[in-house]
């Protein structure tokens, strides 16, 4: 008898991804259009087009420019976008007054959109880090700490008016304690909360990876750092506590920021929240990082956005917000 009769017959594995369309058929879940969130930076220039070089191919978007910008994504199959604010010309203040702004360039966005593209799903990012003038994302108190319930408030405010000027989806990113149940509170009190859907920044994380992000969005902080209200890298613990208490406060998507190096806590995510859609965003570091690599000729750009996203996937995310998704609009139609 040969060597090889002896294997068990379970070790052979082989056979079951010989061929293309049977490798295909291993993905519990493959990437479709319809879980891809472009996240794009309008600017309150009306017709700004300006490339963002720490992000490659990226650019802040002037309202008046949308329609040349998103009318081709739309044509492709482009199903939803994620707006950030990048206001130059406002005047920041400690609570973020422009955030609100109903001439600022996200309500403006929003109403655009809407008309323009009446298909297009529009999510928008909630903080106030890009409108205050210290950087951070709620209110200080005089020593620089941060002050909970105003902070919370605040946000939830502007969420609403987001919702009011016809976002079908607020993502709060700031992470205030108490944010979700202040936000759901004030959408069901406007008489927004069945047709606003709220995103919740549950396990962000105080990552290295948000700086062509900063870079786009002039949000960094002028002092100090975010790790007081994003989550320490290695808390596994606090992430899930986080993912649970969202749930209760009335999220109706979990988010896990950045992706790759937390798809343990997207594991997790999974299984703590089997019930609610899953996201996981794909940072504008990890972004870059990709593109870089690429560039260095270190592997094939194409083939690292979809092993990225099908481990994102496989993670059990059901949604994933990427720079890249311009890109997969063509490559999934090849
Ligand atoms: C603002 C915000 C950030 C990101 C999304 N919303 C930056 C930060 O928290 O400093 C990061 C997104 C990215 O890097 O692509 N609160
Ligand atoms: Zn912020």
């Amino acid at each position: 008898m040969s060597a090889s009769l002896k294997l068990p017959i379970s070790s052979v594995l082989q056979g079951g991804y010989a061929h293309p369309l049977s490798r295909e058929w291993q993905a519990r879940k493959k990437i479709d259009k319809s879980m891809l969130m472009y996240p794009i930076f309008i600017t309150d220039e009306p017709s700004a087009r300006v490339e963002v070089p720490s992000l490659p191919g990226q650019c802040r978007w002037g309202v008046d420019r949308l329609e040349e910008f998103l009318g081709p994504l739309v044509k492709k199959g482009l199903k939803s976008v994620i707006l950030f604010g990048v206001p130059l010309n406002c005047a920041k203040d400690a609570s973020g007054t422009p955030a609100d702004d109903p001439e600022g360039p996200v309500i403006l966005a929003i109403k655009k959109l809407r008309t323009l593209f009446p298909d297009l799903y529009i999510a928008c990012d909630v903080c106030l880090c890009e409108y205050t003038s210290h950087g951070h994302c709620g209110l200080l108190n005089g020593d620089g700490t941060l002050q909970a319930e105003p902070s919370a408030n605040r946000v939830a405010d502007v969420a609403l008016s987001y919702a009011k000027a016809g976002a079908h989806c607020v993502a709060p990113s700031d992470m205030m304690d108490g944010r979700i149940r202040m936000i759901k509170q004030k959408l069901l009190d406007a008489g927004y909360a069945n047709r606003c859907l709220l995103m919740s920044y549950s396990a962000k994380f105080a990552s290295g990876l948000y700086g062509p992000f900063r870079d786009a969005a002039g949000s960094a902080p002028s002092f100090g750092d975010r790790k007081c209200y994003q989550l320490p890298p290695a808390a596994k613990g606090l992430a899930r506590r986080a993912i649970q208490r969202d749930m209760a406060e009335g999220a109706d998507i979990i988010m896990v920021k950045p992706s790759l190096p937390y798809l343990d806590i997207l594991a997790d995510a999974a299984q703590l929240a089997p019930d609610h859609p899953l996201a996981a965003y794909q940072v504008s570091g990890e972004y870059a990082m990709i593109v870089a690599g690429a560039r260095a000729g270190v592997y094939d750009l194409r083939a690292m956005a979809f092993e990225t996203t099908e481990s994102i996937l496989r993670a059990g995310a059901t949604l994933v917000l990427t720079y890249f998704t311009p890109q997969f609009l063509d490559w999934l139609d090849e």
